[in-house]
């Protein structure tokens, strides 16, 4: 029997040794490098991947660990969320993985070229219940734009939510104001372990028995 606050993710974090060196692992918006430069974030050139909105890191380990030929950058905007993944990431000495604590929105903005990207990942963006708030959702016609324009041909954007309307509108803004082309369902894969989830999250809706909405995106060769 799975505990209840195991299952909602409300245990606090655990506190990071302060003599654990995240200086690999953990960069600010001011460590960005400026021209974007893989070669100063990860001593090589590889497709890069970009999680928007990292939360715990679940998805940016294992995808870092298990395909060591790309390089990942995870986004958090909450630094204490931001300097948990990277402890993990720094734990697991993972050299192809990069927590940076800044809002995705900027650095798709202002630092990613076009077509730099192999894939972005979006997994359950924060709601914004209120229709009032639904301006600040990251899935809006400025931030799909910045996707497509990043996205390398045969590129590809994986998004997730467990809220049905914010899916619903998700899509209907992607095939507005871009020519990316789908969106390709993803089937639920039946968990082979505890841990067998992409991210925190779905691990949470799939334990609560809550349904989980996933697209695929792509761009033309
Ligand atoms: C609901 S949580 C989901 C976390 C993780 N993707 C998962 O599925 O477990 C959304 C996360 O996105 C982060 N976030 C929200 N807006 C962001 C932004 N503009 N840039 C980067 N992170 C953001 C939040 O701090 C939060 O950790």
């Amino acid at each position: 029997m799975v505990s209840l606050d195991l299952v909602m993710g409300r245990r606090a974090l655990p506190s990071i040794d302060p003599n654990f060196d995240l200086s690999r692992h953990l960069k600010t918006w001011d460590d960005l490098p400026r021209p974007w430069d893989l070669t100063s974030l990860y001593g090589r050139l590889a497709p890069l991947e970009v999680e928007v909105g990292s939360g715990k890191g679940m998805f940016l380990q294992s995808a870092a660990s298990g395909t060591p030929d790309h390089n990942f950058l995870g986004t958090e905007i909450a630094r204490k969320y931001a300097q948990f993944t990277a402890s993990r990431l720094a734990g697991r000495e993972l050299k192809n993985a990069v927590m940076v604590r800044c809002d995705a929105q900027r650095l798709f903005a202002e630092l990613l070229p076009d077509a730099s990207l192999a894939a972005v990942h979006v997994y359950f963006p924060d709601p914004w219940w209120k229709k009032r708030h639904h301006k600040r959702r990251v899935m809006n016609e400025l931030f799909v734009k910045e996707i497509a324009r990043t996205l390398a041909p045969g590129g590809s954007l994986h998004f997730w939510t467990d809220v049905k309307e914010y899916f619903d509108a998700s899509l209907e803004v992607i095939a507005a104001h871009t020519r990316l082309l789908g969106p390709l369902s993803v089937a639920e894969r039946p968990a082979e372990h505890d841990l067998d989830f992409r991210t925190h999250f779905e691990r949470r809706m799939r334990l609560l028995d809550e349904p989980v909405y996933r697209a695929q995106f792509y761009t033309g060769r």
